[in-house]
Formats: structure tokens, sequence, C-alpha cells
């Protein structure tokens, strides 16, 4: 009600206002307030719903929701759940409705004001809270406006970090990370050499150096799909030599040096 023109109803009205203040038996013989009447001085709330009200508009009307005035009623503004209860949908037993949805314009929202939104988020998309909760990492204390700050929308990784060589793209850190548990790192097995080489020099040198077959293999093809994982010279050998040499010298690389740095 910043601004308005003032017509010879409105003019009235603010006559008898403050009068019936004051006066219960004048409030009580005033005219009822008609949805039609809101117009005469609320031209900013009716502007927005009609450009954003969606179900506020289509579905109800002004006074569903505004069912007392001042100075007649004094509980001129309803509780969402006097229309969204509850029980059933636990999204509508999420603190603070107004913190993020404006009446007049529900669906224009706006985190800013909340101070957590995470709760309001899981109740709708309980997937992610659940990794959040059964992954800790750091980004599990971080509230979830923290990377969304629109609803729908998201931040990339390189808005917030450095990647671990130059020429990372986001597509490329969601191949070993997954934002919502991003310690649990795993990878299917088309990650290029250089990604683990980049914190793994070492073994990358050996490997590029190595003249047998092993120097063809990704590191993935032997690290299969999860980090950390060291497999076994059995698992894809089994036991090529006979038992004798294999009970006196139970380590292959007594022999044959290291996986990286094989001799054959
Ligand atoms: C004649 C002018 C006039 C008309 C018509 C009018 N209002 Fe108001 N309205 C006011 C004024 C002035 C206030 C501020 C009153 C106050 O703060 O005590 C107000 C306050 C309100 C408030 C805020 C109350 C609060 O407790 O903060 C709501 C909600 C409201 N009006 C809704 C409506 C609706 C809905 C209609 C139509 C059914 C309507 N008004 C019709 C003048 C009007
Ligand atoms: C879904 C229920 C709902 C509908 C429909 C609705 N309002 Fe409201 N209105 C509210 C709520 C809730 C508030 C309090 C907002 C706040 O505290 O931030 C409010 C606040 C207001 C206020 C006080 C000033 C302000 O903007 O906060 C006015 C005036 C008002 N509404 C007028 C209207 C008019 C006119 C219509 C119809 C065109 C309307 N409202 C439709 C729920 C509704
Ligand atoms: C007088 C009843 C009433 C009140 C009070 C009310 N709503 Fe609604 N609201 C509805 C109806 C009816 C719909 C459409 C059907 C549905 O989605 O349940 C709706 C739909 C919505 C939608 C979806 C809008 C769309 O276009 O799809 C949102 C968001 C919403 N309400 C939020 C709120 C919030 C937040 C409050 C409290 C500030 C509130 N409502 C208070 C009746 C109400
Ligand atoms: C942390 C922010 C947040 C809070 C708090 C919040 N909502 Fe929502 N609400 C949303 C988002 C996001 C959507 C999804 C909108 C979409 O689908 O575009 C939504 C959708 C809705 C819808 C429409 C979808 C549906 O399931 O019918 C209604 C109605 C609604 N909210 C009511 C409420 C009510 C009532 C409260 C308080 C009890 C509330 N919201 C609290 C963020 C919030
Ligand atoms: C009332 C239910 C509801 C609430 C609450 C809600 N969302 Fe949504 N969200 C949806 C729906 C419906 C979609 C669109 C369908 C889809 O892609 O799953 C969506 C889509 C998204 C998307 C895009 C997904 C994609 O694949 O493109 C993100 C990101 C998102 N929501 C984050 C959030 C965050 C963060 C919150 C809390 C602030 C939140 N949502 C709260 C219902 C909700
Ligand atoms: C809004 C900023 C933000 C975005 C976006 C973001 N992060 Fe983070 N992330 C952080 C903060 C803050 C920390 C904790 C401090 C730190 O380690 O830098 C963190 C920590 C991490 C950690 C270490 C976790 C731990 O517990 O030690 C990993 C791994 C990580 N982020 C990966 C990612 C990936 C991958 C993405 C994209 C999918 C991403 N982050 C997107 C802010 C962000
Ligand atoms: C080849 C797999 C791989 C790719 C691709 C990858 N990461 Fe990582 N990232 C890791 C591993 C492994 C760790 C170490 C986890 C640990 O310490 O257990 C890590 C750790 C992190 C950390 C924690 C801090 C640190 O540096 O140790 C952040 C932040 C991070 N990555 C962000 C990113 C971002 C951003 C991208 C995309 C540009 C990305 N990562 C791409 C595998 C990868
Ligand atoms: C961001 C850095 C980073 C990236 C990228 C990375 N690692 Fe690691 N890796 C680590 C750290 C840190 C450790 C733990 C070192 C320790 O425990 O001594 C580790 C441990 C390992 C181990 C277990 C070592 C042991 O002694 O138990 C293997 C195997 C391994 N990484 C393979 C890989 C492979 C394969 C890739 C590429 C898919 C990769 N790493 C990418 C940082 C990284
Ligand atoms: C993930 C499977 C895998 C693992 C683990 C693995 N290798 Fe291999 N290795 C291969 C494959 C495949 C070849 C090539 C076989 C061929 O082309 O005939 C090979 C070749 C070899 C060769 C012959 C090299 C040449 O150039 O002729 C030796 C020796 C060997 N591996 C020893 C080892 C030892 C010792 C270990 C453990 C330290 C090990 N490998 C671990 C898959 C693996
Ligand atoms: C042919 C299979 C194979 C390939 C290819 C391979 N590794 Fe390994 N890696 C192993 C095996 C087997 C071990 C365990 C060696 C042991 O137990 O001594 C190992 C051990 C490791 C370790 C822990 C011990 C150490 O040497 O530091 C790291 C880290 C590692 N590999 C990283 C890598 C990286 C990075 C690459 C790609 C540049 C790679 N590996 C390629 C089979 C392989
Ligand atoms: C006592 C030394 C010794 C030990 C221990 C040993 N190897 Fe070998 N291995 C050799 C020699 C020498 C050759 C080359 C023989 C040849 O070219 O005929 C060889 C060849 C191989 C080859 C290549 C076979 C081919 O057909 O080209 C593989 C694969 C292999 N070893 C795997 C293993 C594995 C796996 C282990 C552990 C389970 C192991 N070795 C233990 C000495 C050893």
């Amino acid at each position: 009600m910043k601004s308005f023109f003032i017509t010879s109803s409105l003019l009235v009205s603010l006559v008898l206002l403050p009068f019936a203040a004051g006066a219960v038996a004048s409030a009580a013989a005033a005219p009822e307030l008609l949805p039609s009447d809101c117009q005469k001085c609320h031209s900013s709330q009716i502007a927005e719903i009609e450009a954003a009200g969606g179900q506020h508009r289509d579905a109800i009307g002004c006074t569903d929701c505004h069912q007392e005035h001042p100075p007649r009623g004094a509980n001129a503004i309803p509780e969402c759940s006097l229309c969204h209860e509850s029980g059933g949908n636990p999204h509508f037993s999420s603190p603070d409705c107004l913190n993020c949805h404006r009446p007049h314009s529900p669906l224009n929202i706006d985190f800013a004001r909340a101070s957590q939104v995470r709760p309001a988020c899981m109740t709708c998309h309980p997937n992610q809270g659940q990794e959040l909760l059964n992954y800790p990492s750091n980004h599990s204390v971080l509230d979830s406006k923290e990377c969304h700050q629109q609803h729908g929308q998201f931040l990339t990784c390189l808005e917030c970090h450095e990647p671990h060589q130059d020429s990372q793209s986001y597509a490329n850190c969601l191949e070993c990370h997954r934002p919502h548990m991003p310690l649990k790192v795993a990878y299917d097995n088309n990650v290029p050499v250089s990604f683990c080489a980049s914190c793994h020099p070492g073994p990358a040198v050996l490997l590029s150096e190595n003249r047998t077959k092993h120097h063809q293999f990704n590191c993935v093809y032997c690290h299969k799909f999860q980090h950390k994982v060291i497999p076994k010279c059995r698992t894809c050998h089994g036991q090529p030599h006979f038992d004798e040499l294999h009970e006196t010298y139970p380590q292959c690389i007594h022999c044959h040096i290291g996986p990286h740095n094989l001799v054959n």
C-alpha cells in the first residue's frame, strides 16, 4: 500500500475506518467488505497475485485467506495450515513457510530469509538428504542454500573449488565425485591416467616408462570402480607357474618387482 489514487469510495472508507476503530457499534453497522472492494486500496497485492498468484489466484480469492479486516477483526493474516494441513504431506510440517514462500506469489521462492532450508528440501528430496547423512563430509554441514541459491538451480564445484588440474571441467568432477557424498570417490573404467596422476605422479611415471604389457592399461583398469582399491595379481592371473615355485616365493613381486614397474 505504498501509493494509490484516492477515489471517492476510498475517501469514504478512510474517513470511516478510524472512526470505526473507536466505536464497535458503528463498525458492526459498516457494510461487509466484498472481494471486489480490495482493489480500491490494495493495488500492489492485487498486481502481484495477477502476475504470479498461481493457484492462490485461480483456486481461491482474497477473502478465503483474509477472513477478517481491521478494525472489525484482528485476525487478518491466515496460517498456511488453515488450508495446507500438515497430516499426510511432510512438506506442510516445514518450519516458517513465509521464509521461502510469498503468499501472493507462492511459487516465487526466495531462500534469503531462511537460515536453514535443508529440512524443507528433504521433505521432497529425501534421497539427497539421506546421502548427506549417511556419508559424512564437510558438505554435510553446509546448508542446502549454500549450493542451491534458487530452487532447481545449483552452483558447480568450480565455483567453490579449484580443480586438481587445469584442464578439468565440471563434468569431469562428476566422473569421480557425487555432490552429496563427495568423499565417496567412485568412477567407471574411462577415467584417463592423467586424472589419477595429478595426485599419484609416481605410479604414472613408472607405468609410462614400463615396457611390459601393463604399460597399455589405465590406472582404473586395475584399480577398479572405487578409490583406494588394491587388486591382487592372482585375481587376474590366477597361478601362472608351477605350484612349487609359488610355494617357495608366495610374493609375485619377488621376481616381477611390482605392478607399475613390472619386470617380465
Ligand atoms: C478502504 C480501503 C481498504 C479496503 C477497501 C480494503 N483494505 Fe485492507 N487495509 C486498509 C488499510 C488502511 C489497512 C491498514 C490497517 C491497519 O494497519 O490497521 C489495511 C490492512 C489490510 C491487511 C493487513 C492487516 C494486518 O493485520 O496487517 C490485509 C490482509 C488487508 N488489508 C486485506 C484486505 C482485503 C483482502 C480487502 C478486500 C476484501 C481489503 N483489505 C480491503 C484499507 C483497505
Ligand atoms: C493464500 C492466502 C492469501 C491470499 C489468497 C491473499 N493473501 Fe494477502 N496475505 C496473505 C498472508 C499470509 C499475508 C502476510 C504476509 C507476511 O506477513 O509477509 C498477506 C498479507 C496481505 C496484506 C498486508 C500487506 C502485505 O503485503 O504484507 C495485504 C494488504 C493483503 N495481503 C491483501 C491481499 C489481497 C488484496 C488479496 C487478493 C488479491 C490477497 N491478499 C490474497 C495471504 C493471502
Ligand atoms: C484459504 C486456503 C489457503 C491458504 C490459507 C493457503 N493456501 Fe496455498 N493453496 C491453496 C489452494 C486451494 C491451492 C491449490 C491446491 C493445492 O496445491 O493444494 C494452494 C496452492 C499453494 C501452492 C502452490 C501454488 C501453485 O500455483 O501451484 C503453494 C506454494 C502454496 N499454496 C503455499 C501456501 C503458503 C506458503 C501459505 C501460507 C502463507 C498458503 N499456501 C496458504 C489454499 C490456501
Ligand atoms: C526452505 C524453503 C521452503 C519452506 C520453509 C517451505 N517451502 Fe513449500 N516449497 C518449497 C519449494 C522449493 C517448493 C517446490 C516448488 C516447485 O515445485 O517449483 C515448495 C512447494 C510448495 C507447495 C506446492 C507443491 C505441493 O507439494 O503441493 C506448497 C503447497 C507449499 N510448498 C506449501 C508450504 C507450506 C504450507 C509451508 C510451511 C508449512 C512451506 N511450503 C514451507 C520451499 C519451501
Ligand atoms: C514441495 C516439493 C519440493 C520441495 C520442498 C523442494 N523441491 Fe526441489 N524439486 C521439486 C520438483 C517437483 C522438482 C522438479 C522435478 C525433478 O527434477 O525432480 C525439483 C527440482 C529440483 C532440482 C533440479 C533437479 C534436476 O535434476 O534438475 C534441484 C537442484 C532442487 N529441486 C533442489 C531443491 C532444494 C535445494 C530444495 C530446498 C531448498 C528443494 N529442492 C525443495 C520439488 C521440491
Ligand atoms: C557452495 C560452495 C561449494 C560447492 C558448490 C561445492 N563445494 Fe565442496 N566443499 C565446500 C566447502 C566449504 C568444503 C569444506 C572446506 C573445504 O574442504 O574446502 C567442501 C569440501 C569438499 C570436499 C572435501 C570434503 C571433506 O569432508 O573433507 C570435497 C571432496 C568436495 N568439497 C568436492 C566437491 C565437489 C565434487 C563439488 C561439485 C559436485 C563441490 N564440492 C561443490 C563448498 C562447496
Ligand atoms: C579421477 C577422479 C577425480 C576427479 C576427476 C576429481 N576428483 Fe576430486 N578428489 C579425488 C580423490 C581421490 C580425492 C581424495 C579423496 C580422499 O582424500 O580420500 C579428491 C579430493 C577432492 C577434494 C578435497 C580436497 C583435496 O584436494 O584433497 C576436493 C575439494 C575435490 N576433490 C574437488 C574436485 C573437483 C572440483 C573436481 C573437478 C574439477 C574433482 N575433484 C575431480 C578424485 C577426483
Ligand atoms: C585429489 C588427489 C587424489 C586423486 C585425484 C586420486 N587419489 Fe588416490 N589417493 C589419494 C590420497 C590422499 C590417498 C591416501 C594416501 C594414503 O593413505 O597414504 C590415496 C590412495 C590411493 C590408493 C591406496 C594407496 C594405499 O597405499 O593404500 C590407491 C590404489 C589410489 N589412491 C589410486 C588412485 C587412482 C587409481 C586414482 C585415479 C582414479 C586416484 N587414486 C586419484 C589422493 C588422490
Ligand atoms: C586387473 C588385472 C591385472 C592385475 C591386477 C595384474 N595384471 Fe598382470 N597383466 C594383466 C593383463 C591383462 C596382462 C596382459 C596379458 C596378455 O596380453 O597376455 C598382464 C600381463 C602381465 C605380465 C606379462 C607382461 C608382458 O609384457 O608379457 C606379467 C609378468 C604380469 N602381468 C604380472 C603381474 C603381477 C606380478 C601383478 C601383481 C603385482 C599383476 N600382473 C597384476 C592384468 C593384470
Ligand atoms: C596392471 C594393474 C595396475 C595398473 C595398470 C596400475 N596399478 Fe596401481 N597397483 C596395482 C597393484 C597390484 C598394486 C599393489 C602393489 C603391492 O601390493 O605392492 C598397486 C598399488 C598402487 C598404489 C599403492 C602403492 C604404491 O605403489 O604407491 C597406488 C597409489 C597405485 N597403485 C596407483 C596407481 C596409479 C595412479 C596408476 C595409474 C598411473 C596405477 N596404479 C596403475 C596394480 C595396478
Ligand atoms: C621365482 C620368480 C617368479 C615368481 C615368484 C613369479 N613369477 Fe611370473 N614369471 C617369472 C618369469 C622368469 C617369467 C618369464 C617366463 C617366461 O617368459 O617364460 C614369468 C612370467 C609371468 C607371466 C607371463 C606369462 C606368459 O605366458 O607370458 C605372468 C602373467 C606371471 N609371470 C605372473 C606371475 C604371478 C601372478 C605371480 C605370483 C602369483 C608370479 N608370476 C610369480 C618368474 C616369477
